[in-house]
């Protein structure tokens, strides 16, 4: 009860931020390449409700990245997204970065930007489940 209402709140959150997200992204002029559109992986794996970590809901973190992080990083943070290549997003998934920074070190990126990455202003929990994401999508 007093969970739900929360998560109808940050639901709420990030629908407002997802969409102004959308309006801060520079323009995406590129073409369609058939590139766009593989993005391969578990199916169902992005679609489960079960609370990631901190409390933030599993669906909630995954339309934030849908939203605000997909047209750079790709699906699966691998910097395959349509707008990857132009702004050289880097490859998320790369074990030798991941060993190299520290789960905070993730947050303050989502939260300030760094060079061509805009700054992120999500809840707590958004980022945290962020950070989690990455986590779990690093290559073996
Ligand atoms: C407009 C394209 C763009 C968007 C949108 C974007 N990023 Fe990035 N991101 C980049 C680029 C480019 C870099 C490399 C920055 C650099 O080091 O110069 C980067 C770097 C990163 C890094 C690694 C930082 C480092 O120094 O190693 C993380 C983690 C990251 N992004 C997460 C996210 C998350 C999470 C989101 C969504 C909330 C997001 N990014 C949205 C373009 C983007």
């Amino acid at each position: 009860m007093k969970r739900g209402k929360r998560l109808a709140l940050l639901w709420r959150a990030a629908i407002a931020f997802a969409l102004a997200g959308c309006d801060r992204t520079p323009g995406d002029v590129r073409e369609w390449t058939p590139a766009d559109h593989d993005q391969p992986g578990q199916p169902g794996a992005q679609v489960s409700a079960r609370p990631a970590g901190d409390g933030a809901d599993q669906g909630l973190v995954d339309l934030a990245w849908q939203r605000n992080c997909f047209t750079c990083h790709g699906s699966k943070g691998r910097g395959d997204g349509p707008q990857g290549p132009m702004v050289r997003a880097p490859d998320l998934t790369d074990p030798a970065w991941q060993d190299r920074v520290t789960d905070s070190y993730i947050a303050e990126t989502i939260r300030k930007g760094r060079n061509q990455m805009p700054a992120f202003d999500l809840p707590d929990q958004v980022v945290s489940g962020l950070v989690q994401r990455v986590r779990a999508s690093r290559a073996r």
